[in-house]
């Protein structure tokens, strides 16, 4: 971990209109894949707008302990040499992930295929989150895990499979880290691994694999879910990977230029691939006036300019089929809800019980600390919006980089001023956050 282990305490406060046009930083699980399949490719691979944010920069230096040459060679530009399919090296010492699970899930992935021995680690949000659902796929494939603590814990020891074997896998819960991992796994095992989802996750991993030369097929099956069919030992070539900018992250100035009265903030290439952008048709839904223009894409990822500007919200249901599409953007979405007019009810939200935090209750709790009434009843949120936030409250952030971020936002429109006990973790996903949304106005003290 690079960031202190000091905490940074900020307040966000009432502010004036929020304008001006911004380019968030890169999207973050775009960023990981692109170190990962460069690393498993033959040859040189050039990323442009890589996420410089701690999750990002864990998974490149393992990429690197790995046996892959990864450089730097400008602001967000980055080399990777790979080693091709198979060919890690083991590594001399632990692999530290920091608080990125996606990083280390994808690793361990790409690990599993391989006949090394590695040790992940990470910090103690990441080892307080479950990992059997990632071991448990990768044991049918031949790998081998030792030091497990109770749930799959970190820190373990994951041995790859000298001879993987290909598996037709039903993920159980809507998890792109869970296919990814499988599918990463299953590039160096003879024949076809599938992944069948119930539900529908992001798939970068697919279209990325692609645009790397893998012969991969995803056709829909039943009315949310997919199946997806790799077929294994592909020679992956280094390729050109331009990185959109993150929608998770464009989410915060978003739900800020929506709540904040008389704001209008353009965001140039937010990534628009539909499996990440329920945020934006649920903020629509509720009112919101948000615009898409030059729409493009490259290497399968379309993206747009945003023009979003302050809108009065009515509250919605939002239904569990969204979930995967938006399944970082709940605390952000409460945040909105709460200055909405009348009841958001998000359900099925199970699965945010085990991100960087709880995320279920973090977000009861940043509410109730500014006087908004929610409710959690089984997996679902209830937000009674008032059209207005008191504010006024010490919000926990609990090692999540987006409960810090939701709240600094709440506090941007909220009557009394919203402080947050750490900011330091905002680093993993979205290291200028503070400066970007001061450039636009934002005021924190
Ligand atoms: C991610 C998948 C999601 C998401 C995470 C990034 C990815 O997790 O919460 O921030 O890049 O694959 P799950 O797939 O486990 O829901």
């Amino acid at each position: 971990m690079t960031h202190s282990d000091h905490a940074a305490p900020l307040e966000s406060r009432a502010s004036g209109p929020l304008t001006g046009k911004v380019r968030v930083p890169g999207d973050k699980s775009i960023s990981h894949r692109s170190l990962i399949l460069g690393a498993l490719a033959v040859g040189e691979t050039r990323i442009s707008g890589l996420l410089e944010g701690e999750d990002v920069l864990n998974t490149a230096k393992s990429m690197q302990a790995l046996g892959a040459r990864v450089e730097r060679t400008g602001d967000f530009e980055w080399k990777v040499n790979g080693v091709g399919v198979g060919g890690f090296a083991h590594p001399e010492k632990p692999l530290d992930f920091g608080n990125s699970g996606t990083g280390c899930r994808l690793v361990m992935g790409a690990v599993a295929g391989c006949p090394i021995t590695a040790v992940f680690d990470g910090d103690a949000s990441l080892r307080s989150r479950p990992m059997r659902r990632i071991l448990d796929p990768l044991e049918l494939m031949g790998a081998r895990t030792g030091d497990i603590r109770e749930g799959g814990r970190l820190p373990l020891t994951l041995s790859g499979a000298r001879y993987p074997v290909p598996i037709t896998y039903k993920t159980p819960v809507a998890s792109a880290q869970i296919k990814s991992a499988v599918l990463l796994a299953g590039l160096s095992a003879p024949g076809i691994t599938t992944v069948i989802e119930k539900e529908a996750s992001r798939d970068h991993t697919e279209l990325m694999l692609k645009h790397f030369g893998a012969e991969i097929v995803s056709q829909t099956e039943g009315a949310h879910g997919r199946r997806i069919e790799l077929t294994g030992e592909p020679e992956l070539r280094g390729a050109e990977v331009v990185v959109p900018a993150d929608p998770s992250s464009a989410a915060f100035p978003v739900v800020a230029a929506l709540v904040v009265a008389g704001s209008d903030v353009t965001l140039d290439d937010v990534m628009t691939n539909p499996l990440r952008t329920g945020l934006f048709t649920t903020l629509r839904e509720m009112g919101a006036f948000i615009e898409e223009s030059e729409a493009r894409g490259d290497a399968g990822e379309p993206m747009a300019r945003l023009r979003v500007r302050a809108s009065k919200l009515r509250g919605v249901e939002v239904p569990p089929e969204r979930a995967p599409s938006m399944i970082d953007e709940y605390l952000v979405l409460a945040a909105a809800a709460s200055f909405a007019e009348g009841t958001t009810t998000m359900r099925g939200l199970k699965e945010l019980r085990v991100k960087e935090s709880d995320r279920l209750e973090a977000t009861a709790a940043m509410l109730r600390a500014n006087g908004v009434r929610v409710e959690v009843s089984g997996d679902d949120l209830i937000v009674e919006g008032k059209g207005h936030v008191p504010g006024g409250g010490l919000v926990a952030t609990h090692m999540d980089h987006r409960i810090a971020m939701s709240a600094l936002v709440m506090g941007l429109a909220s009557e009394k001023p919203v402080k947050v006990d750490d900011t330091a973790f905002i680093a993993t996903s979205f290291p200028d956050f503070i400066p970007m949304m001061r450039s636009l106005g934002a005021e924190f003290s």
